[in-house]
């Protein structure tokens, strides 16, 4: 198996992150990746919002953590000290497609450099929030955008776990 292959396979969602910063070459190049994905008719409908700073990344985590409707303390990216969110311009017809392959090409280049990542739900309701909307003010961003997903991103501090068995009748040949 060539390697992107293998970094196809071996990618898992992390749920145990260590506290350390991710080093600034990998979250570039990570990004980077994120800006090639494909895009219907190549319109680029998505943006990144990527979140290093402690403190705006405690207050999604708890954003995310309430709209989720989950106990108090429970951290929804699991200690991830990096938060990329995705987001798509609304009047693109494949907007939702274009953040989707965005956040798998935002993971599987975590993969390919030994860092680890998850897909967190619940960007949509986030921004449609009035604390994601200042988020987006304060960037400057007035278009309509919805949020796609957050690719939540460190290291692992414990080993990936193994894949689930993939299910019977996953691929039809025809
Ligand atoms: C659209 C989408 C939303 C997800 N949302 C969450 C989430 O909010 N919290 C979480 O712990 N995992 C979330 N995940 C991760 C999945 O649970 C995970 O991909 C799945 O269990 C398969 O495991 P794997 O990624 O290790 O192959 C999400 C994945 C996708 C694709």
């Amino acid at each position: 198996m060539n390697e992107t292959l293998k970094v196809l396979e071996n990618r898992r969602s992390c749920r145990n992150f260590k506290p350390d910063m991710v080093k600034e070459e990998e979250l570039k190049a990570i990004l980077e990746a994120g800006t090639y994905a494909a895009t219907g008719m190549g319109k680029q409908s998505p943006i990144i919002i990527a979140v290093t700073d402690k403190k705006l990344r405690d207050e999604i985590a708890e954003e995310n953590r309430k709209i989720g409707g989950w106990q108090e303390g429970f951290d929804p990216f699991y200690g991830a000290p990096v938060i990329l969110i995705v987001l798509a311009k609304k009047e693109v017809g494949t907007y939702l497609y274009d953040g989707s392959l965005v956040m798998g090409n935002l993971m599987n280049a975590a993969e390919s450099l030994g860092v680890a990542s998850i897909w967190i739900h619940r960007a949509k309701e986030e921004f449609e929030s009035d604390f994601g909307k200042n988020i987006l003010k304060k960037l400057g961003i007035e278009e309509e955008y919805e949020g796609i997903g957050h690719c939540a991103l460190g290291y692992a501090a414990e080993p990936a776990k193994d894949p689930a068995p993939r299910k019977d009748n996953y691929v039809y040949y025809i």
